[in-house]
């Protein structure tokens, strides 16, 4: 199959670019582009010439594949240096989405015409690059600074009409006949002849960055790409001739590209795709259809679930025990989309429909006609066994059954059913409505159907679903266990809270171990016996009453912004502990703190994949970045692993007198 064909329409020469799934720019769709150009070129009977896509969508950009590997193929600068060289004029046909490479291609063209459902964007900061195929200084010259900006550094698409309105296009074509319209735009345009983008002056202002920067310092923190997007723009107002801002920018991107940020964001990009497929399941594998969910459990997580599926229009019935707990749980569903509301999300008609297809309940044989049942109950295996006993009856044949549980043994609970093919995990992380990460556990009976069912079900809600295998705390938890031993270790042997939690924050974490300790709560699971001695440092903050963020505090001291402070007291009953456990203060190092909190959690998702509890390392990776907050830089904790180097990790994990994972091990040899 050829990548690229022609066809002749009249004095139209038009290439259609055929590339499935993305019409992505590999060699042979760059190298088709080149050669359709001088065939059009040549031939005196064209007058000019369409680029237009076949399939789902317009050049979704460069091949991601392909970096990093020799390269093949015309050069795609020399490709766009062609077009827009051309002495014909060439016209871009857009739909579906024009992104990145996909875009520049269009931005070298001479004239833009897109169907209204089109979108256009430059991506390529969430691959931790920027446009680099002059994109940033082509795009300055047809939306202006300000959009130019917006677009490279946040990496949105826009509309077509929003393209329309900001210049990026010339002409909104019929939905349904961009093919014709295209052509017939084209045919107008052979009498203006070819327009340079490049030939443009650049409008409006820089002080848009300060702006932007400020707005987002707390989520670019540590991210080189925003800020070299950022800087690109800024070099296309300050150099009015574009040579210089093209040399400038391909200075940044070979930077960005030859950086270890934008591999692991690349990385991140197939990793995530690659853990919505199961292994063993064949891709038509039939779904259940889900079109009612009933959860169990009005609180934090039960709420927080529930809003998940009624923002997707799916009816849910909410079942409590207590009236009082049941109208609390749905309050809160309704202040929490009455927010979003009043942050511009929804429309007040929107927040009473959602809400309006949601049935509160006291009882659970309302669950009867539910194709779906999550239950987020408390985290107890006799609670959770007499639930399902009870679901079982309850409940219609073909109805899946899920736990929310974090560390249960999914195997078990499945087995207080008489249909444990029905049975599996659904692990939602807290705020439920906000985490993307979904752990689906895959029970040794669960049914493909009802795997493939939950982890279809998970994407329809806007949640990126990794299959899981049973075992305490599945992946995710498992290896916070590994993380929160040694960081309590290190507290004992003379690190502060503040030091352990810096070295996290630094690493690129939202927060670190003891700040997450004091936001979940230090009471949760403490027996609440006064008379006895603690047995560790958490039971002897919650003895002296610090609980946390809830009572202001906890290993910090907060204000009622919660802004945390370090706290003399909490550092004094660290060093009372500390004398009693009859353990020597000493100077800790930073590189300390994270080969002893993180080398532990790299074996553990070793031995996890020995196991077969996770179905590869990518998933893994998935797993902390959506769901803990491992910085997408630094591309999870197995490639960071891969980075670090296996040898090392091994030899300090001897050291700390870790047992090994056999692979890894293996790896290091
Ligand atoms: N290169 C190679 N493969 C790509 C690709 C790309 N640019 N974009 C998507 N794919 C692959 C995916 O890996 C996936 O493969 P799989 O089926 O084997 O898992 C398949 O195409 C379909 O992708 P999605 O599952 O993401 O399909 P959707 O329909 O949900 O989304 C999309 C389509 C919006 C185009 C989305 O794929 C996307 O955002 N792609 C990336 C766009 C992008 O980042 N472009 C910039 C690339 S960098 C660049 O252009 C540099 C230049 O400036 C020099």
């Amino acid at each position: 199959m050829q990548s690229v064909t022609t066809s002749q329409d009249g004095e139209i020469l038009v290439l259609s670019v055929n590339n499935p799934p993305v019409n992505a720019l590999s060699w042979h769709v760059r190298q088709g582009i080149s050669d359709g150009i001088e065939q059009g070129l040549k031939d005196d009977s064209v007058k000019a010439i369409v680029i237009r896509c076949e399939g789902q969508t317009f050049i979704a950009g460069a091949d991601i594949t392909e970096f990093g590997k020799p390269p093949q193929g015309p050069d795609f600068n020399a490709v766009l240096n062609t077009i827009e060289t051309a002495t014909k004029p060439v016209i871009a046909a857009i739909h579906g989405t024009a992104l990145g490479g996909g875009l520049e291609t269009t931005l070298v063209c001479h004239y833009r015409i897109a169907v209204p459902s089109a979108m256009l964007g430059v991506p390529e900061v969430k691959l931790g690059l920027l446009p680099g195929a002059g994109g940033t200084q082509r795009l300055p010259r047809l939306v202006g600074i300000e959009q130019a900006a917006v677009m490279t550094s946040l990496g949105e698409p826009i509309s077509a009409q929003k393209a329309l309105d900001t210049g990026l296009i010339d002409k909104l074509a019929g939905e349904d006949s961009l093919a014709a319209d295209a052509v017939a735009f084209a045919r107008e345009c052979v009498a203006k002849g070819p327009r340079h983008t490049r030939d443009l002056p650049v409008k409006g202002d820089t002080s848009i960055i300060a702006k932007l920067e400020a707005e987002n310092a707390r989520k670019w923190k540590g991210f080189d790409a925003p800020y070299a997007n950022l800087r690109c723009v800024a070099a296309a107002a300050e150099n009015p001739n574009i040579e210089d801002g093209l040399k400038f920018e391909r200075a940044e991107f070979v930077k960005l590209m030859s950086g270890s940020q934008s591999a692991a964001q690349r990385y991140m990009f197939f990793a995530e795709r690659q853990a919505a497929k199961i292994d063993g399941l064949p891709k038509d594998t039939k779904l259940r259809d889900i079109k009612k969910v009933g959860v169990i459990g009005a609180g934090t997580m039960g709420g927080g679930i529930t809003m998940n599926f009624l923002q997707k229009g799916i009816p849910v019935t909410i079942v409590e025990m207590v009236q009082e707990n049941l109208d609390r749980g749905v309050g809160v569903i309704r202040k929490n989309y009455e927010a979003s509301a009043a942050k511009g999300r929804y429309t007040s008609e929107q927040v009473e429909k959602m809400m309006g297809l949601l049935t509160p309940s006291l009882n659970l044989e309302d669950l009867a006609d539910c194709d779906l049942v999550i239950e987020a109950v408390y985290e107890s295996m006799d609670v959770k066994k007499e639930v399902f006993g009870k679901l079982d009856k309850i409940c219609k044949q073909g109805a899946i059954l899920a736990s929310n549980t974090s560390y249960l043994d999914v195997n078990e609970i499945a087995a207080s059913t008489s249909r444990p093919q029905d049975v599996l995990g659904m692990h939602f992380f807290s705020p439920a409505n906000v985490m993307k990460l979904l752990e689906v556990v895959r029970g040794d009976k669960t049914a493909d159907d009802v795997l493939a069912t939950a982890m279809a079900i998970g994407k329809k809600i806007g949640k990126i679903a990794v299959v899981a295998g049973v075992c305490h705390g599945f992946i995710g938890n498992r290896m916070l266990s590994q993380r929160q031993i040694p960081a309590n270790a290190l507290l004992m042997e003379g690190a502060s809270p503040e030091q352990i939690d810096n070295v996290f924050t630094d690493f690129g974490f939202p927060m670190g171990p003891f700040q997450m300790a004091d936001l979940a709560g230090m009471d949760i699971g403490w027996h609440r016996d006064t008379s006895l001695e603690p047995t560790n440092v958490r039971e002897a903050m919650c003895l002296a009453g610090r609980f946390g963020q809830k009572n202001g505090k906890g290993f910090y001291d907060y204000d009622e912004k919660r802004n945390r402070t370090p706290s003399p007291e909490a550092l004094a009953i660290i060093e009372d502990f500390r004398s009693r456990s009859n353990m020597q203060k000493r100077e800790i190092s930073d590189q300390e703190i994270i080969e002893r909190c993180l080398y532990p959690m790299v074996n553990e998702g070793y031995l996890i994949l020995e196991e077969g509890k996770a179905q590869r390392a990518s998933d893994i990776d998935v797993v902390w970045i959506y769901g803990y907050g491992w910085p997408v830089y630094r591309g999870g904790p197995m490639f960071w692993g891969d980075l670090e180097g296996a040898k090392k990790i091994v030899e300090s994990l001897e050291r700390q007198g870790v047992k090994v994972a056999e692979s890894l091990k293996a790896k290091a040899a």
